[in-house]
């Protein structure tokens, strides 16, 4: 088949802007076609680009030479076409569609390129595709409307981001990609120097560093919308290589820092799909956020809080809890209101579902007019049980959830367990956006493995230097920091802290971290020399842009607000990366692959 040049055409308007009023006028659309049906003396095609959809109708009575070209036009064919926009018979006219009321006689066809045999259709968006498909393909997905969709709102919201940040006297500043390890705490991507012979690159976990050097350097405000690398385990909506939104100020503090990334998400979020966001964000802290939801991250679409029973219960005869409280523990329970109707199956579900998360088991009590109906209630005193009814606020026809163990097991096992039980109930109303800021994070985290401490968020967060006094050396664990999180629906969205600016600070912090001097000067040495240079008080974030783009797209997954995204396994179904690599790559730069051993 021939194909023709595009020469000297230009577009008049894309598919979806022409309208009624174009009615008898010229114009020349661009595009794919989408689907194609010969009524024998008539052929009808919807053209496609990205605005959307308009019909051309190819005729003899229209132009004899066009609609005998158009005998070979398939689906997905590349088209330019020359033609008179008409109204439509009225009981042709298709409300669904914005072009519905029109159609292009066309007088000119320019066939631009042909398509071969497609795995999937573009134009239909209700077939099942699996995700392997859709990766492997990902130059057809990305053609389907809702991706393509998904990418524009991407596009748009980086513009509006840009152009707050530019408003509030921001710079926007590039930080390498080629660097040193940096201090997120997941592995590193590592890229061997060639021309260093033996020695390693390692991508930024985060421009973290760089963003607190600019700061030294007098730049005042910063920000960039940059991409960051961990090699970490791909749960749920992360990716090895994935973006942030990162901002660094100076001279400035928490509540500054978090007035003004509200006023960005406010600004964004009406922007691009015209939600307000009711300001101020509320806030919490990590500790109410833990007591009251078991997690860092809470989903406050929903209440079913935990609630402590710990002094309540510390003398019950029910051995679990009380054995729990004796070695340090602690029991805590969830009332579920009109939870009665659970079945025996249901309680046995949700006993299966805390066992994930170490629990030993989920104790439970239904709220009858005649009493408690549990196989514990023969453990507790009527006493105790007006008591625990008192303190939940169980009344009948309720049900209450026990967790007891360590106060880690109780909190994860009843944190996601309240998760599990909105879901199976309906109390997640889908349609809501529910931020808070989560506030004064503990510095350290105690690493049971290690038996030693690490940083909560990075070995740069302020400490609050009050607490460091105070606890120092009785017990660490007590320290709080300047940091917060920005959580949206139970999902975290960012996080950030101020820093510390002073070196003996920076010093103290190592210490308590078990790292010695030369250890921080082989690794932060540079950074370290920094904060002797005449460094600002600073502080900043970063938001996960990717994440946001998942809740302002609507979107499942990461993977559907991302280009070119990995798998979970970590590759790149398109490209086929990672790939292996000829020996001379390697020997160039010092390097050779140890097999495997075989066993
Ligand atoms: P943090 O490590 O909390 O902070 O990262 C900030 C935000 O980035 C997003 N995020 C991810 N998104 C997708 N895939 C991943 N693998 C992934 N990892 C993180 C999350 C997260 O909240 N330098 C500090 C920020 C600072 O202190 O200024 C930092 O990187 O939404
Ligand atoms: P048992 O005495 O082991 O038969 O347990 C009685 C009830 O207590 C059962 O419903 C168990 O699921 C529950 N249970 C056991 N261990 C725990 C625990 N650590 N926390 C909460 N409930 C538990």
């Amino acid at each position: 088949m021939k194909l023709d040049q595009l020469e000297n055409w230009q577009r008049t308007k894309k598919c979806e802007e022409v309208s009624t009023q174009d009615v008898g006028t010229e114009q020349i659309v661009m595009g794919w076609v989408n689907t194609r049906r010969d009524h024998g003396g008539v052929i009808f095609c919807d053209l496609r680009d990205y605005s959307g959809i308009v019909q051309i109708v190819f005729g003899q009575q229209h132009e004899e030479k066009a609609f005998l070209k158009a005998d070979s036009v398939r689906t997905e064919y590349v088209l330019a076409v020359r033609g008179i926009v008409a109204k439509r018979d009225p009981e042709t006219i298709n409300p669904k569609m914005k072009t519905g009321a029109i159609e292009i006689h066309v007088l000119e066809l320019r066939l631009l390129n042909n398509c071969k045999m497609l795995p999937f259709q573009i134009g239909d968006e209700h077939q099942d595709i699996s995700e392997k498909n859709r990766l492997k393909y990902r130059i057809l997905d990305l053609r389907r409307a809702s991706m393509q969709k998904n990418l524009m709102m991407r596009s748009k919201a980086a513009q509006v981001i840009r152009d707050f940040f530019y408003r509030n006297q921001f710079f926007e500043i590039e930080t390498p990609v080629l660097t040193k390890s940096t201090p997120e705490g997941a592995r590193d991507f590592l890229v061997p120097s060639r021309v260093n012979s033996g020695r390693f690159f390692a991508l930024p976990q985060s421009p973290q560093l760089f963003k607190q050097m600019l700061m030294v350097s007098g730049y005042d405000r910063y920000f960039q919308i940059v991409k960051c690398f961990r090699d970490e385990d791909l749960r749920g909506n992360r990716q090895p290589e994935f973006t942030q939104i990162d901002i660094e100020l100076s001279f400035t503090n928490q509540d500054q820092i978090l007035d003004l990334i509200e006023a960005m998400m406010a600004n964004l979020f009406k922007e691009t799909i015209g939600f307000e966001i009711p300001l101020p964000i509320p806030r919490m802290t990590y500790q109410e956020a833990m007591d009251g939801y078991g997690s860092d991250a809470p989903d406050l679409r929903f209440g079913l809080k935990l609630i402590d029973l710990s002094s309540t219960v510390a003398n019950c005869k029910f051995k679990v809890f009380g054995d729990a409280i004796k070695n340090g523990g602690v029991v805590k329970a969830i009332r579920v209101p009109g939870g009665n109707s659970f079945s025996r199956k249901d309680l046995d579900d949700l006993t299966d579902f805390v066992r994930i998360y170490r629990a030993k088991g989920m104790a439970y009590v239904k709220i009858r007019e005649e009493g408690w109906q549990s196989p514990i209630t023969k453990f507790f005193s009527e006493e105790e049980i007006r008591q625990i009814n008192e303190v939940t606020g169980a009344t009948v026809g309720d049900l209450i959830l026990f967790g007891a163990d360590t106060e880690k097991i109780v909190n994860d096992s009843l944190g996601n367990l309240r998760k599990e039980v909105a879901q199976r109930t309906g109390l997640i109303k889908e349609d809501e956006f529910n931020f808070v800021w989560v506030t004064e994070f503990p510095l350290f985290e105690f690493d049971e493995e290690e038996k030693r401490f690490s940083s909560s968020h990075h070995p740069f967060t302020m400490p609050n230097e009050s607490d460091l006094d105070q606890w120092e050396n009785e017990d660490p664990a007590r320290i709080k920091s300047e940091a917060y999180d920005l959580v949206l629906n139970g999902v975290e969205l960012g996080g950030g802290s101020i820093r510390i600016h002073r070196k003996d600070l920076q010093e103290r912090i190592f210490k308590l971290l078990s790292i010695k001097d030369e250890e921080a000067q082989a690794k932060f040495g540079f950074f370290l020399d920094a904060l002797e240079q005449g460094a600002p008080p600073h502080g900043g974030l970063a938001l996960g842009f990717d994440r946001i783009m998942m809740f302002l797209s609507n979107a499942k997954s990461i993977r559907d607000v991302i280009a070119f995204p990995k798998t979970q396994q970590a590759s790149c179904l398109l490209t086929e990366a990672p790939s292996e690599v000829d020996t001379t790559q390697l020997k160039e730069l010092g390097l050779a692959i140890r097999k495997p051993k075989l066993s």
